[in-house]
């Protein structure tokens, strides 16, 4: 078989996009959710457009779930003699899409505006599985041409957003199909645009309620108003606590530490978050510490009476979801025992609180050294026509990393993906940077290319 040179699968990418376009948009239009209480219907769909699209570059295709889990998807072909096995892993599943009133366009009816392509997992991570299968198609994968010089096992998960339940149990279910010398993990993003980036640290997370009962039931505001302590003023006083008064996360116990050198201008970071003028920052250190290296706790949300229907009655409950990301180095279960154990010590006036963990997920760091890692950088830099990528922190999380690290501990795992500045991953309006899409496409093959002969070294 000879190989492909970089010419030739940059040609390959340029033929196989337009088709890898329609196909990320029919994977846009179905909604597959996996938080609890949506319908799970879409999700088995988008499953089978998955196992569709692994079918047609030629893999053999399995459909996998543990219990009531949500369907992964597998497809692999087993690596020529001596040459290594990648693995290729996104997700299907997509975040809810919020107040709808905020997207300029149906969010799963992908729609394209300068440049970009918009829409819920058009970016995050519908444009990671079509990635693998750009890199794939053009290797001529599933057709009577084909030239992939390794072994793949392209596995796409489908409930990552909702904190990867099962996954632990999937690793173990498929240890053996899955086992790869590089893993490629299509879920972070750039630096920039025009900039490519290799992730090499993501925090960890911690997600949980905390209950206040106060009162057997709502009862007159006037009558008994006064001394009652209402539910949502002791919540309130509560979550004052998280923070000390700089912004920095006051629960004691949790890891902090500086991140990469990398200068993140603060003009940058408020024009790309949004924030409005005049509004602080909150915490200390560098922003990159702040994002990346340091923890960072939330309110996500409250239930509570909503005030357009709100009586004139004492609150006798009240629930908040917080979220907290931690650092590197940092443990799930001995951080919510930090944050359960600080909230326990603030609760005020003798409130009835309690704690629930949602899900949690492992950070993780990555020692990108090796050989597949210098394959990695060539292809970003010949697909960034010269520009090399830079290693980044993000702030958010993939549980499955350090999974995929423990389980693998020889794999190299490359972490790269899509999302750019303005992506808007889980926000209103996502969207995907069309013109980026492409270089990720053909940085892909290129990886794949270059896997292929750093292995032979
Ligand atoms: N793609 C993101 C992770 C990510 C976030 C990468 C920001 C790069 C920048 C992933 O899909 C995600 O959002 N994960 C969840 C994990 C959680 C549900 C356990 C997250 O970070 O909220
Ligand atoms: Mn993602």
């Amino acid at each position: 078989m000879t190989t492909l040179t970089v010419d030739q699968l940059r040609a390959a990418i340029e033929r196989e996009l337009p088709g890898v376009r329609a196909d990320l948009e029919a994977l846009v239009r179905i909604p597959g959710i996996a938080f609890d209480g949506f319908d799970f219907a879409p999700l088995e769909r988008s499953a089978q457009a998955v196992a569709d699209l692994l079918r047609g570059v030629g893999l053999e295709v399995e459909v996998s779930r543990i219990g009531d889990g949500h369907p992964a998807v597998i497809g692999r072909r087993p690596a020529p003699p001596g040459a290594p096995t990648v693995l290729l892993y996104a997700h299907h599943d997509v975040q809810p899409v919020g107040d709808l009133s905020k997207w300029e366009s149906d969010p799963f009816e992908p729609t394209e505006r300068d440049g970009r392509l918009y829409g819920r997992g058009a970016a995050d991570d519908k444009a990671g599985v079509m990635a693998h299968v750009a890199a794939l198609r053009a290797f001529g994968c599933g057709t009577s041409d084909d030239r992939l010089p390794l072994g793949v096992v392209v596995f796409i998960e489908g409930e990552e957003e909702f904190g990867s339940d099962s996954l632990p149990e999937l690793l173990a279910k498929h240890r053996q199909e899955l086992a790869a010398d590089v893993i490629v993990i299509a879920d972070s993003g750039n630096w920039d645009i025009g900039v490519p980036a290799l992730t090499t640290s993501l925090r960890g997370i911690v997600n949980s309620f905390v209950d206040v009962q106060v009162l057997h039931s709502a009862v007159h505001s006037g009558m008994y108003g006064g001394p009652v302590p209402d539910a949502l003023t002791v919540l309130c006083r509560l979550l004052a606590t998280l923070h000390d008064d700089n912004g920095d996360v006051a629960v004691p116990g949790l890891v902090s530490k500086p991140a990469s050198p990398l200068d993140y201008p603060e003009d940058r970071y408020r024009a790309e978050a949004g924030i409005l003028d005049g509004v602080e920052l909150i915490g200390t250190g560098r922003i990159v510490d702040r994002m990346w290296t340091k923890p960072s706790l939330s309110v996500l949300g409250i239930d509570a009476p909503r005030t357009a229907e709100a009586p004139n009655a004492l609150v006798p409950s009240a629930r908040a979801k917080l979220s907290m990301r931690l650092a590197p180095g940092d443990d799930p279960k001995s951080a919510f025992q930090a944050l359960q154990a600080h909230l326990e010590k603030h609760i005020p006036w003798g409130a009835k609180v309690t704690f629930e963990l949602e899900h949690d997920g492992n950070p993780c760091v990555i020692d990108a050294t090796g050989k597949y890692f210098d394959a990695a950088r060539a292809a970003f830099t010949t697909a960034w026509d010269g520009t090399e990528p830079v290693e980044i922190g993000v702030g958010g999380s993939i549980p499955f990393i350090a999974t995929f690290q423990e389980v693998y501990p020889e794999a190299s795992i490359l972490v790269t993906g899509v999302e750019d500045p303005n992506a808007k991953a889980h926000g209103p309006n996502e969207s995907l940077h069309l013109g980026e899409f492409a270089r990720v496409c053909l940085a892909e093959a290129l990886l794949l290319h270059n896997v292929a002969e750093a292995a032979k070294s």
